[in-house]
This record gives C-alpha cells, structure tokens and sequence, in this order.
C-alpha cells in the first residue's frame, strides 16, 4: 500500500482532529510500532504498521464515508420495518456492515445524506452543541414573507412551546415559494414545523449542504459518491449562508422545481 503520512492515518481511522494529533505527537503520546514519534509527516506504510494514540492502538481499517442524493419514498435507517431504506441505495463494494445513515431526512425529503461507519464522527455533525450547520431549499405551498426572517432568526417556538436555536432563511432569488434554510439542529419535522407555525407549509424539501459540504449538482437522486478525505474535513468549515444562496439559487431551484 502507499505510504501516507502520520496525522493522516490516524486522522481517518479516528475522532483525533489534525492540530490534537500534532499536539498529542508533541507530548509523546504517539508510537509507530512500538516507538514514540513526534513527526506528525512522518510517512508510513497503514498495511505494516501498528499505530497507538494516547496508549490505544488505532485500527488499520479506514472508516469509509458516502453521501448519498437521497430520493423520496426511502427512510434514513439501518431497519426496514418502516419501508425500504436508505441502505439499500449503496452498491455492495461500498457498503460495510457498521454503516448508518448519519442524520435524518424525512421519507419524503431529499438531497445529502452522509451514510458512515464513523459513529464518533456522525455525532459530531448531528450534535446541536457543535453547531454543525445544514443547509436545505424548500419548495413552499404560499408565497415566502420576509418578515419568516426575524421570526427563524430570533428562535422561534414551534407547536406551541418547543424552542428552536436561532435559523437562517432567505427567499430564492425569482422564485417566490422557494426559500432556503441553515438550522443547526436536527428536531424531528424542523424545517415542516417551522414553516407551519408561520401559516405556510413545505410541500418539498431537499437537504443541499452539511457543514461545507455541498451536494454535487451532477449527483442524481439515488446515486452516491465515496468521500475522499479532504471532502469529509470540509464537514467541519465554515459555509456563508448568504453566500451560499446568491451562489446556488439558481441550481438548486431548477434541481427542486423539475423534481
Ligand atoms: N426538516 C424536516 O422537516 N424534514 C426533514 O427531512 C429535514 C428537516
């Protein structure tokens, strides 16, 4: 196998963020085979060696990570009691057996959807402490009003009593029931609910970005892509939501409207 270096290893294989790894590397508290190593570039062979972060020896396997365009009419579990699910879209070559959709998206929702055997890491996305934003477009059955923006941002109370953190909304440029959204959490129906306690309601909905992480206009509802690396590192960057919108307005309108 190629050689890869250090704090990529240990970087794919476990929660270790790169600037731990360089940290822990420092401190000593790093071994290649048995011999402490401070070099977080040192290359390495991942088919040959044994690897130990603060004394626990890092597993060889990388954990693998796909995002999926899901389409309507799958459910986001391991479990098929409820309807086919969002597992049976993988191809057998990329699928592990510890693999779980990291998220929920409605059964008839759509868009990104990151499927990992990386238990740690799915909670560090889906956490509402981490403030991992999630950015969707939503097709609405009246027309947006901009006074829906003071109301997301202020954190609004839906059903009656249950709070929101503050959210992010903005109409889609020339489209007036089109609307995105950026929540940084994950209650159950958010974005349905929401939109309900304004008088208005989601007949659509698809999920475009995760983090930094946007869906790739070229990925067909149902297909997935195996994430490289760098793709999973840009969960974890931040994305201009306002940005965002005047960049994409036109893709993901024209992707949702010929849904
Ligand atoms: N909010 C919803 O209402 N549904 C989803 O599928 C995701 C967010």
């Amino acid at each position: 196998m190629p050689e890869i270096r250090l704090d990529r290893f240990i970087s794919e294989r476990s929660e270790y963020t790169r600037s731990q790894i360089k940290e822990l590397a420092k401190k000593g508290k790093i071994t290649v085979n048995g011999t402490v190593e401070k070099s977080c570039d040192k290359k390495l062979d991942p088919d040959l060696c044994t690897v130990t972060v603060e004394g626990r020896t890092i597993a060889a396997e990388k954990f693998k990570y796909i995002l999926l365009n899901k389409p309507e009419g799958y459910v986001c579990s391991t479990d098929d009691k409820d309807g086919e699910t969002v597992m049976s879209l993988i191809p057998p070559e990329l699928r592990t057996k510890d693999m779980f959709p990291a998220g929920r998206l409605d059964k008839d929702s759509l868009g990104a959807l990151l499927i990992t055997d990386n238990g740690g890491l799915a909670h560090r996305i889906l956490s509402p402490k981490r403030h991992v934003p999630k950015i969707y477009i939503v097709k609405l059955d009246r027309p947006f009003k901009s006074k829906y923006i003071d109301i997301f941002t202020s954190g609004m109370e839906i059903d009656g009593g249950e709070r929101c953190l503050p959210a992010k909304v903005s109409a889609v440029k020339n489209c007036e029931k089109l609307a995105f959204v950026e929540l940084k959490e994950g209650k159950f129906h958010q974005v349905k609910r929401m939109f309900k306690s304004v008088d208005n309601n989601v007949e659509r909905l698809m999920r475009v970005a995760v983090g930094g992480l946007i869906l790739p206009e070229n990925l067909e509802f149902g297909q997935c892509i195996e994430l490289l690396h760098k793709d999973v590192e840009n969960l974890f960057l931040p994305l201009d939501f306002e940005l965002f919108c005047s960049k994409y307005f036109g893709i993901f309108s024209a992707i949702l409207i010929n849904k």
